[in-house]
């Protein structure tokens, strides 16, 4: 297998392949999902929860993502070597201005991250436009973003209304021009991501709760391993149920993401 990289999502996208990724916070983790063909590894502020207990990403810090991103790297190093690895800017980390952003970004860049991610609309592409023109790669966030969910005022549904849905289409678009090659939708209706998807031909969107049309598909690692401390999100399927391993699991998530199968739009009333 070659190393996935910006040209090879490119070019899965055209062949009209899904993109598979999972969160990993860990060196063996993320080296067991390297090996059984995940084409991107999240190492996602998500670990606030999985890892540390919290209630919130709010509280996680650049030296813990610092932490988990190079540890994730080096577990990749040990396996194939293939995976794209993502890092999240954690909360506080890019809002201040694009040069705070990039002094970040090139630490989870040194730490070994090939792309970063962060989250927001609007505001950020400025942000975008200047990390990307320096040259590091960006995913964006749109949908449910949990680093502001006390402005939201929870982890639910966003751009059920159409309002709230043409801003979120216009937020992808100024994302797309701001150079961002990658888009996390998150907790979007099935419908509007799948347009949104149709409207982005230069940045691939990666859907998580939010149906099957999207490019790609994400999940938290411990959710699809069926762990999890808090209320399972109904979009999430367990994949070791009826797998021997974990590697069993992360293969059964990629084949049912590549063949169509996972998401079931079905599951989710949005
Ligand atoms: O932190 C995370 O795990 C994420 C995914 C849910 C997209 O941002
Ligand atoms: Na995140």
């Amino acid at each position: 297998r070659k190393p996935v990289s910006l040209p090879r999502l490119a070019h899965m996208r055209a062949q009209g392949e899904k993109i598979t990724m999972l969160t990993a916070y860990d060196a063996t983790f993320a080296a067991v999902a390297d090996a059984a063909g995940v084409d991107c590894v999240l190492v996602g502020d998500s670990l606030g929860m999985v890892c540390q207990g919290r209630r919130s990403t709010v509280g996680v810090s650049m030296t813990d993502m610092l932490y988990h991103t190079a540890s994730v790297a080096r577990g990749i190093h040990r396996s194939q070597g293939t995976i794209w690895v993502v890092a999240d800017m954690p909360y506080g980390s890019y809002a201040e201005s694009p040069e705070q952003a990039m002094r970040n970004a090139c630490a989870l860049m040194q730490a070994g991250a090939h792309m970063v991610k962060l989250e927001g609309g609007g505001w950020t592409a400025k942000t975008v436009e200047f990390l990307v023109a320096r040259g590091v790669p960006v995913c964006a966030h749109l949908g449910l973003t949990p680093q502001t969910v006390y402005a939201l005022g929870g982890y639910r549904v966003q751009g059920r209304e159409e309002a709230e849905a043409q801003l979120l289409r216009l937020q992808s678009k100024e994302l797309q021009e701001a150079g961002a090659a990658m888009l996390v939708l998150e907790m979007v209706p099935a419908a509007l991501a799948a347009s949104i998807t149709q409207d982005l031909q230069h940045c691939h969107t990666i859907g998580i709760g939010a149906g099957n049309g999207t490019a790609g598909q994400v999940l938290v690692l411990h959710d699809m391993l069926g762990m999890n401390l808090g209320k399972m999100p109904k979009f999430v399927r367990n994949f070791m149920a009826d797998a021997g391993s974990v590697k069993g699991a992360m293969q059964a998530y990629v084949q049912a993401v590549k063949d169509g199968t996972f998401p079931d739009n079905s599951v989710h009333a949005w």
